[in-house]
């Protein structure tokens, strides 16, 4: 397929936030009804049988949608009221159901903040800076990260949400753990939290801390380990992480054609969208403090015949070479 979905993109507007796009369809007589048809068609994830009248409703009200400023519209990571963007975003991009498929495209938005290319690029090669003998880089991130204020904060927000015991839930409250690590991923630029979560490490004690970077005891951990596809399965139900997913997806396939390894060209949008799992159902972690691998705390046995759907999944992870590059 042609990827007519990307200049699109690149030349987004102001129209390109689907909470204002939806804004801008519902004040008009001609899209606002078009749009109401569509959520009640999307309505229960497509489980909802329709009746063939229904279903041609359903495609009409797409095929006008698709000239509306709804075409085309993102939403932003972190952003107010996501959850309602992302609604909008994904009703007309559950193309499964009308058969109809859309240009390739993802939910949010290109990233605007200033990122520092140039010393991710440096941590990225290993050539960080050299010195006195075994430095532990991961060690160094946590400094860089007390000094700045948002960093600091939102770091001491979640490490105290992920390790206070709570009477309900035990030993600590995932829920709140894992909003905690999202604000944190969400709110605090990659600069930092790039540094802290992709250290490089060459030693056990380096590669621990950056295991234990997002206290994996209660945001990752469990007694069992569901089926991967069950654990997608909740997430996919879950408008944040369907569309967290989704990015990951986009933004870290791999591809052999490429240096980086990846399709996008793009290995910090990658690690960017890495960061946005954590705190779902499928939060990814390093498995072990001997080597980088990395992955949900899931497993693909017990998958009967859906075993290769498991598999793929989990090699988005494991094996996948514009991650690990
Ligand atoms: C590395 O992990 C192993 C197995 O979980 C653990 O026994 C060991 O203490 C860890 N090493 C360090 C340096 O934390």
């Amino acid at each position: 397929m042609v990827l007519i979905g990307l200049p699109l993109f690149v030349s987004a507007g102001r129209d390109r936030d689907c909470l204002q796009a939806g804004d801008t369809c519902s004040s008009d007589d001609g899209c606002s009804p078009r749009l109401r048809t569509l959520r009640q068609c999307v309505a229960g994830d497509g489980s909802v049988k329709l009746g063939p009248g229904a279903r041609n409703q359903c495609e009409n009200a797409v095929t006008a949608l698709l000239s509306s400023p709804l075409h085309g519209c993102q939403c932003k990571r972190g952003m107010k009221r996501e959850k309602n963007c992302l609604s909008i975003y994904w009703s007309l991009h559950q193309s499964v159901l009308h058969g109809l498929s859309l240009v390739e495209s993802y939910p949010y938005e290109p990233e605007e903040r200033g990122f520092d290319y140039v010393r991710l690029a440096y941590m990225a090669a290993g050539e960080y800076e050299v010195g006195i003998t075994t430095l532990n880089r991961c060690l160094d991130a946590a400094k860089a990260c007390n000094v700045d204020e948002t960093c600091q904060k939102l770091r001491t927000e979640y490490v105290s949400a992920c390790i206070q015991p709570s009477a309900r839930s035990g030993p600590c409250n995932r829920a709140r753990c894992n909003k905690a690590l999202r604000k944190f991923f969400d709110r605090v630029p990659p600069d930092y939290t790039h540094q802290l979560l992709f250290c490089p490490c060459t030693d056990m004690a380096c590669a621990e801390r950056r295991r234990q970077t997002i206290i994996p005891a209660c945001s990752y951990e469990d007694q069992d380990k569901p089926n991967c596809l069950a654990a997608l399965r909740i997430c996919r139900n879950d408008y944040v992480c369907r569309s967290r997913w989704a990015q990951f997806q986009y933004d870290c396939q791999p591809s052999e054609h490429v240096a980086s390894g990846c399709k996008q060209d793009n290995y910090a949008v990658c690690l960017l969208a890495y960061t946005g799992l954590i705190g779902s159902t499928i939060t990814p972690n390093y498995l072990d403090n001997s080597t980088s691998n990395v992955g949900p705390w899931c497993s693909c046995s017990a998958s009967g015949n859906h075993r290769e759907q498991c598999d793929d999944f989990l090699e988005y992870f494991h094996d996948n070479i514009c991650l690990s590059e």
